[in-house]
């Protein structure tokens, strides 16, 4: 399986930091957002990872996280021009997948629970189709919402008015090879974008998505709120379990 970590975006919630800065470099407590994303992926077994960005932010990168050596990783880079969604930004990486399966995983995500994600994805070797983590959590709007009936998963609605449950769709996703052919045949959300979402709901439609509920903590660390839970949590767990990366 390779790593495939999207980190390009707007960020428009965190103005004015993001007019300067892309989002994935801004700290969580004492390391880059991006190192939490690049932790999971390594704890999980992967080494080849793609990182993808804007054009300007994609220097950045290279500078901070070189060619992963550091890290114990391969990392390779690819830049995305505009902003047209995550979808779009993933169907950059289909030359670097080489027909593999692939980890997709936000930039911008945080999970702390490394055991549960590196069996979901040894699991996901022998398994069809797509793969998505839930979490439950306490605003629902924010986010891509999962419409499950015990063990199957009936429908995603991205940040939804009237959420029908409270379970969140993470940013972490496992696809099989085929994910780029679905990419490209989806057409743009009416914000104009390719949503990751719409990718999502086609493995579902052809009933093979399946899902499992994340235990443990998880971050989407796009506000500055979030941002800043991001940081205390990581301060505390920083003293109990020092952070390798
Ligand atoms: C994206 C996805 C959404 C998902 C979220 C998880 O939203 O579109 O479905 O629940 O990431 O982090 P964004 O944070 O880009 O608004």
């Amino acid at each position: 399986m390779k790593g495939i970590i999207l980190a390009g975006g707007q960020g428009t919630r965190l103005r004015p930091f993001t007019k300067l800065i892309n989002k994935h470099l801004l700290p969580v407590y004492d390391k880059p957002l991006i190192y939490y994303p690049l932790q999971t992926l390594k704890k999980a077994g992967i080494r080849d990872v793609l990182v993808t960005s804007g054009k300007e932010a994609l220097p950045h990168f290279k500078r901070l996280l070189g060619k992963g050596e550091d890290f114990g990783l391969n990392i390779s880079y690819a830049a995305q021009e505009g902003a047209l969604g995550i979808a779009h930004a993933l169907s950059l990486a289909e030359k670097f997948a080489k027909g593999s399966k692939v980890a997709v995983m936000l930039g911008d995500n945080i999970f702390t629970n490394h055991e549960q994600i590196k069996r979901g994805i040894e699991n996901f070797e022998n398994e069809r189709g797509a793969k998505f983590f839930l979490k439950r959590v306490p605003d629902p709007e924010r986010f891509g919402i999962a419409h499950v009936a015990k063990s199957n998963i009936l429908s995603i609605i991205e940040k939804p008015k009237r959420p029908k449950s409270n379970l969140a769709v993470t940013g972490l996703y496992l696809y099989d090879p085929d994910v780029f052919e679905v990419a490209k045949n989806i057409k743009p959300s009416t914000r104009g974008e390719l949503e990751i979402t719409d990718v999502n709901n086609h493995y579902i439609k052809a009933g093979l998505a399946r899902f499992e509920v994340v235990n443990g903590r998880w971050i989407d660390a796009g506000t500055f709120d979030s941002l800043l839970q991001a940081s205390v949590l990581m301060l505390k767990q920083n003293k109990e379990f020092p952070i390798e990366v």
